[in-house]
This record gives C-alpha cells, structure tokens and sequence, in this order.
C-alpha cells in the first residue's frame, strides 16, 4: 500500500531556512575533499569563554541534570535582568523575563502570542529570513519596509510611517541587522517608538547582536520611558558569549506576554537545557572580558573586508557598523549575462570558486551576497582573493 503524505497546511506556509542550505552544500562539497572557504556561517569562530564551559562542567558534577521551572531558573531569570540593566538601564523583573531554547525561540513564541491570522507584521529590508516564515506560520501578513542603501540600509521612521494600517499588530526591528552589519542611530530607533506607542502597536527589537557595534554605543530601546508596555526584547546569548550550540536565548516583555509565550513553551521544548541554564549564569554575572575581545577582531575583520570588497571594480558595500556581516552589492557581475541574480551568483561562486556565501533574496533583496566575517582572517584573505577572480571574470 502506498502511503499519502497528507502534510498539515500551515507547514507549507515556511520555507526551509536558507542559511543553512547554503550551509549544507558547502559541507557536502567539503565532503568530497573540495577546498571550500566558507562565509555562509552566521556563527562566532571564538570558543566558548572557559568560565562559562567551567560553569556547565561543574552543573553537571553537581547533578543539576533535572527539568528546571518551564520559562527557566528564577536565578538565570534574575541574572539576565540584572544584566540587561547594567549594559542598557532597564528596569525587568524575572515575571517580566523567560527563558528559551535560543533566540530564534523566543523570536517564534513572542510571534505565536501577539500576531493573529490577517494582522500585519512591519519587517525593514533587508530582514533576518526567520521573521517572515514565523509570521507567515501565524497567519499574519508581512509588509516589508525598503530601506535605502546609499544611507547604509538604516529604515527610518518615516518609511515605517507609511507602512502602518489600522491592521498593523508588530514592528520588527533588529538593530545590528543581520544581514546588512546597519545599525540603526539611536533617535531613529525613539521615533520608531514614538509612532509605535502611540498606537499601541507593539514593538519587537531582535538584540541579538547588540553588543556588537562599532561607531556607537550598546543600546536598547527598551530603556525608553514608557517602553516596556509595547516593546518586546529577544535576546540571545548565542552570538555575544559564542554560544550558539547551547542554546540559550531570552524574551523580556510585559508579564502577560510571558504567560502566554511559557504556556506554548510548557507543551513544546519546555525548560531550556538545565546545564546549559548554569553555564548562561555564569555568562551574564562572570567577566565580561571576551566580548570586547571578539569585537576588537571582528572591527579588524571589519576594515579588512570592505576594503577588500571595495577594491573589486564595481562592487560596493555600505560599511557595516555592528554585527559580523558585510553585505556587499555583486549586480555588476550581471553584466555578463551569465549569471542574472545573487541566487545564481551564490551558486557559481560555490562551484567554480569553491567559496560559500548566502545570497541575497532570502534577505529580500537581489543585488547582494551576505559575507560572514565570523571566520579567520586566513581564510578572510583566500576568500576575497577567490571573490575578487570569480567577479573580474564574469564582468
Ligand atoms: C538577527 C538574528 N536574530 C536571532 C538569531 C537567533 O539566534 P539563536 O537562536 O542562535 O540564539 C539570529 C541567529 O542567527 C539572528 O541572526
């Protein structure tokens, strides 16, 4: 008997994330012994800092191998308030905080609580490919903001203005952008706060990279007076301690919000991992030494890539201010015809070039290819050699 496959509906409204497709490939091709230089990771190459590993090791000696409280340890809770006010000035309470199976977690359920079937979801582009697949998965409609990129790809608040709707539910905003490196300038950030409170539309910032900036200061919106009615914070340790495979993220939100997201996470991953909760301890309340550390590299590798990429005749890039990506605008490779949008250029580069980048459209944009410079400057270096042929070839 052949057996249909009668899939639920809603899976088909989300796409296989395309990040780790590209992910994939490169592996494959790695597989079968090709020298692949890989870009394509949104991850740090740093070890996890060895107060935080110490700080599992011991977790696990001392048998705290348990379930935990579902929404995370009232001392984590703590711990993760206490530092979201010493690096921002905000003013949480553990009822005020869960904790989640990463950020990407706490990005779903905060999504999953707050946006109903037909209500609109603001998303500037270029945007982080999960956001649109979790509203989609709710049933919410995406409206996507352009931003400009002779400004850097910073949305302003007067584009978002003309994008709300009586329908509009959530504003998204994430600030280092992933894949652009913008950032957006504090005040642009208070004036998208303003239109947004003011209707009583709620606005989600996606921190995970926060700590990573160049040219300014950490900052949270959600430090504003007022704020914490209708700003919803997802965090991540992922990127900043180089945890990602821990899987530790957090969502700060008014307490109702919280209820609703720890009782969807009650029936699906419940308490994030025990060990890695101790380790995330550790993280928020021990030295935070290596995250100036892991900036300093990554502003090094900063320079080095967009001087590099700007050195390929007709390619440009708006400098990158925070995160590790560098977003590079590859459309004069067209002219040839033998390539036609960052689909295509992604996949010959890998092929003929052997170097894996994530191409533009699943950020919403055609023109570019998203670098992650979260590798070493060797491999930085061989890279951006291999580029710089590969585009001085197809022009
Ligand atoms: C913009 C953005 N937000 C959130 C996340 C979630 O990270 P994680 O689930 O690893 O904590 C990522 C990961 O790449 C990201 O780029």
């Amino acid at each position: 008997m052949t057996a249909t496959l009668d899939l639920a509906q809603r899976i088909s409204l989300i796409s296989e994330s395309s990040t780790m497709k590209v992910a994939a490939e490169a592996g494959r091709l790695r597989r079968e012994g090709v020298d692949v230089v890989d870009f394509s990771a949104g991850e740090p190459d740093f070890p996890t800092p060895d107060n935080i590993k110490k700080a599992a090791v011991a977790a696990i000696d001392a048998n705290f191998t348990k379930y935990t409280p579902t929404g995370g340890t009232p001392e984590l809770k703590e711990a993760i308030c206490a530092r979201h006010h010493d690096d921002y000035g905000t003013d949480y309470k553990p009822t005020e905080c869960l904790v989640t199976v990463g950020g990407k977690h706490a990005i779903f359920n905060l999504i999953q609580a707050l946006v109903n079937p037909g209500d609109e979801v603001i998303i500037p582009v270029p945007y982080w490919v999960t956001y649109k697949d979790v509203v989609n998965y709710a049933g919410g409609r995406c409206v996507f903001v352009p931003s400009d990129e002779s400004k850097g790809f910073e949305v302003t608040a007067a584009a978002i203005e003309r994008h709300l709707s009586p329908k509009t539910k959530l504003v998204i905003i994430n600030s280092p952008n992933n894949p652009s490196g913008s950032v957006l300038p504090d005040d642009e950030f208070r004036k998208i706060f303003a239109l947004t409170s003011k209707r009583d539309i709620f606005l989600m910032t996606d921190e995970c990279y926060c700590q990573f900036v160049y040219e300014a200061s950490p900052f949270s919106i959600a430090a504003e007076s007022g704020a914490k009615e209708t700003v919803v914070v997802a965090g991540s340790l992922s990127k900043t301690y180089a945890m990602t495979g821990w899987r530790i993220g957090f969502a700060l939100a008014p307490a109702p919000i919280i209820g609703a997201m720890m009782k969807l996470q009650s029936h699906s991953t419940s308490n994030p991992t025990s060990i890695a909760q101790k380790a995330a301890i550790e993280a928020m309340r021990g030295s935070q030494d290596s995250v100036p550390e892991m900036l300093a590299e990554y502003r090094r590798r900063r320079d080095f890539v967009v001087d590099r990429l700007r050195q390929i005749p007709g390619v440009s890039i708006a400098t990158p201010k925070g995160a590790f990506y560098a977003y590079p605008n590859i459309s004069v490779a067209y002219g040839s015809g033998r390539v036609k949008n960052s689909l295509e250029f992604s996949t010959a580069l890998l092929e003929q070039a052997h170097v894996a980048v994530v191409p533009g459209e699943p950020f919403g944009t055609n023109d570019h290819v998203r670098i992650s410079y979260a590798t070493s400057m060797h491999e930085l270096e061989r890279g951006l050699d291999r580029i710089h042929k590969f585009v001085e070839q197809l022009r």
